[in-house]
């Protein structure tokens, strides 16, 4: 029996309980418009090495110095990623084991700097991630981090206050990337800051590999020391981490993911990394990296048009950022109104919020994983003015219904697959 005659509805036999919750899932995403901008949809060839064989051997240790024997076909799977990965971004160094994008984070803390050490990052109230030293994380314990923002007026990085607080706290890491930052980041003046430092300078690109890979928006990867991603956002792979970096920083990074955080990787989603950074390698992925943000851009006007404001005014990347002030309404209420009516999107706090964590005055809309699907400029119109519609009107339990239905008939039409490329 090979990979491709594993029969695929046997789980319905011999676990019904778990195969009703996957079956009521798959419809879940194919009758849905899935719009949490760090979600994608994959491709058929992604799905099935994420699923196979591989999912049952130990391979820790590195291709050709494994801990376990029968590692043959996991050293050839592994070098294949490796290979990839550094072609796609043009990198010196990757290591593709991280099991995820926070994983990678704390590897590359382990890597460079010590307990103690100041790090400058952006703070989540403004777009960061919690792994760049938020205080409930474990970087943030271990580590003095300085966190800076966005400024007021034009709501993107604000150098004036990193470079004061590089100045003040001579960091050993600079880290830049973020969850919810819709704007290209200004690489250079940060690697001019962390030289001034002699820092190590991080970008974590999770949000937007898959642009970067795609050549639709500037790589940090010949600025940045190290670099940093999930592999399950824009790259349109399985969930994972990936860690590139400049070759100096190889010897470190490899130890610190094997043995200082890690044991065994997960082989069956390394292969299926393998596959997506063979996807992002043909010419069809730059087409599709153009296309997601075309889309956000979209739907960005089209909800500007209604009336709502997006933080910073617009978006260069995947994703909008949408301040709810002018409907008189919170992320929470519109979240979950825009839930029920089909549309899946996560309330986010903007800038200098004043609501509560639990409030938020926006929500965060991404393009990825319906631009898998083929959606393009038509249906991201028509998304756009429903998302109005229903935040408008988010008690409005009989127009939520009737969104709902034509949200149904829309995204039924479209396969729950990436395109094939
Ligand atoms: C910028 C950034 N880094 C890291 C992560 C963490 O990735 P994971 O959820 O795989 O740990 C995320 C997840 O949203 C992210 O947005």
């Amino acid at each position: 029996m090979t990979v491709t005659e594993v029969p695929a509805k046997s789980i319905a036999s011999q676990d019904p309980e778990v195969a009703a919750c996957l079956d009521a899932e798959f419809k879940r995403q194919t009758n849905t418009l899935e719009m949490i901008a760090s979600e994608n949809i994959v491709s058929d060839a992604v799905l099935q090495a994420a699923g196979s064989v591989m999912t049952n051997k130990y391979a820790e240790g590195y291709p050709g110095k494994r801990y376990y024997h029968g590692c043959e076909q996991y050293d050839v799977v592994e070098n294949l990623a490796i290979d990839r990965a550094k072609k796609l971004f043009g990198a010196e160094f990757a290591n593709v084991q991280p099991h995820s994008g926070t994983t990678a984070n704390q590897e590359v803390f382990l890597a460079t700097v010590k307990a103690g050490d100041a790090v400058v990052s952006l703070s989540l109230a403004h777009g960061g991630h919690l792994s760049h030293g938020h205080a409930v994380n474990m970087a943030g314990k271990l580590y003095a981090i300085h966190q800076y923002g966005v400024s007021r007026d034009t709501e993107r990085i604000d150098f004036d206050e990193v470079a004061k607080l590089v100045r003040e706290h001579k960091p050993k890491m600079i880290i830049t990337g973020g969850s919810a930052y819709p704007r290209l980041i200004d690489f250079d003046r940060f690697r001019e800051l962390a030289d001034e430092a002699g820092a190590v300078f991080l970008v974590d690109m999770a949000h937007f590999a898959g642009l970067v890979a795609g050549q639709a928006i500037p790589s940090p990867v010949p600025v940045a020391d190290i670099v940093t991603t999930t592999t399950h956002k824009t790259l349109r792979g399985p969930r994972g981490g990936l860690i590139l970096a400049k070759e100096p920083f190889g010897k470190s990074i490899q130890k610190s993911v094997f043995p200082g955080m890690q044991g065994g990787p997960l082989m069956h989603l390394v292969a299926a990394k393998a596959v997506a950074f063979g996807e992002a390698l043909r010419p069809s992925f730059k087409d599709y990296a153009k296309r997601v943000i075309r889309n956000a851009q979209l739907l960005g006007e089209v909800l500007a048009g209604e009336g709502l404001r997006l933080v910073t005014g617009g978006t260069d990347t995947h994703l909008v950022l949408v301040d709810l002030t002018a409907f008189g309404t919170t992320g929470k209420a519109a979240s979950d109104a825009l839930e029920d009516a089909g549309i899946t999107v996560n309330m986010n706090m903007i800038p200098f919020d004043t609501r509560k964590p639990t409030e938020c005055s926006g929500i965060r809309i991404g393009s990825p994983a319906l631009t898998s699907r083929g959606m393009g400029e038509d249906e991201f119109r028509r998304i756009g003015r429903w998302i109005a519609e229903v935040a408008r009107n988010t008690e409005d339990k009989a127009l939520i219904a009737r969104v709902r239905s034509e949200v149904g008939e829309m995204a039924s039409s479209f396969p729950l697959r990436a395109e094939e490329n």
